[in-house]
């Protein structure tokens, strides 16, 4: 019996995304021991000390990293380093990734603390490259004005759709974690009018409601990204900014049962479908990174860590 790391947990309000390269030619497996222990005992006295804000990190492996910590074989069916998909006006980067931190929690302090803990733990074996701190907007809006995150799979469907099963039973309870850093053209996108803003996303901006399919047009975002219901992932976007820097964005996170769901979501959105009917919200919206990893089941990193 093995337990998911907390893959299915709802949003919490404030969000610290971190990604790790491990530093060449050194042993790392120590590190990543006390690693794994560390997400562990941050689990467990974030719920005991805090119950109530939803604090917790999960940690992701990528493909070279599952190798060179020398972790088991056969890897997870679906695990490789991401590919870049390139459409005819944008694409979907590749970037480097060792090891991802995914730390969530209602207050901002808990985070920070979880943070500086791995950070410690790991600065003398790795670099940390990216480091994101993203905040609930709104009513769960992205900074683009729209509400993110209304068609995620809820109840047991989130299960169903964001955990592995027995068809890969080495990794039950795993999952796979797909994230890119977005930098939208807010001024470019905030001079639409609203209505042609809704034609990018197809829904309505203040009501959060889906367009009549006769309306929504076939370039929208969520024309594009549905694939089916039989298809769906478990999305924890989170909104970032920095006024002074002029970089607003999104960081885009998704959970899923198997990767190849989100590489149809993907090659929908940045080759197009047909191919040239590309994601309109591509148009403001630039992909900086693009990295999969594995997040593998709580069990599988208590082992990991003795
Ligand atoms: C839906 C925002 C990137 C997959 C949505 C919605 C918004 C949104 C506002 C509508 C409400 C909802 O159901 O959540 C964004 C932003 C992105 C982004 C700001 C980054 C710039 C992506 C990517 C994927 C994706 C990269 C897939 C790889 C989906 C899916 C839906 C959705 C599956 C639900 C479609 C449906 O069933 O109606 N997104 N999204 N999104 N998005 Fe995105």
């Amino acid at each position: 019996m093995t337990i998911s790391q907390h893959v299915l947990d709802y949003h919490g309000n404030n969000t610290i995304f971190q990604v790790w390269v491990f530093k060449p030619q050194l042993s790392v497996k120590e590190a990543f021991m006390r690693i794994c222990a560390l997400v562990d005992n941050l689990n467990n006295s974030g719920q005991n000390r805090f119950p109530d804000s939803g604090a917790t990190c999960v940690l992701g492996i990528g493909h070279d990293a599952w190798l060179r910590l020398d972790l088991p074989r056969p890897l997870p069916l679906e695990l490789e380093n991401f590919r870049p998909i390139t459409g005819a006006k944008h694409t979907a980067v590749a970037t480097a990734g060792d090891l991802h931190f995914h730390i969530k929690g209602s207050q901002p302090g808990i985070c920070f603390d979880m943070a500086a803990a791995i950070t410690a733990t790991l600065s003398t074996v790795a670099d940390c490259i990216e480091e994101v701190h993203g905040f609930r907007y709104w009513d769960g809006r992205s900074i683009l004005g729209f509400v993110d995150g209304t068609e995620n799979p809820h109840g047991d469907e989130r299960a169903g759709f964001g955990l592995i099963g027995d068809e890969d039973a080495a990794y039950k309870n795993g999952s796979y974690l797909f994230v890119q850093k977005y930098i939208h053209n807010l001024m470019a996108f905030s001079s639409l009018t609203v209505e042609e803003q809704e034609k990018v996303f197809g829904r309505y901006k203040m009501s959060d409601i889906e367009m009549p399919d006769n309306i929504k047009p076939a370039n929208a975002h969520i024309a594009l990204a549905n694939i089916g219901d039989e298809f769906k992932i478990i999305r924890d976007n989170m909104p970032f900014g920095n006024m002074g820097a002029n970089e607003m964005g999104t960081y885009f996170i998704a959970y899923a049962r198997t990767f190849s769901t989100v590489k149809k979501m993907l090659d929908n959105m940045f080759i197009g479908s047909p191919p040239g009917n590309y994601d309109r919200l591509l148009d403001f919206s630039i992909a900086k990174t693009g990295t999969l990893f594995f997040a593998p089941s709580a069990t599988f990193l208590s082992d990991a860590a003795s």
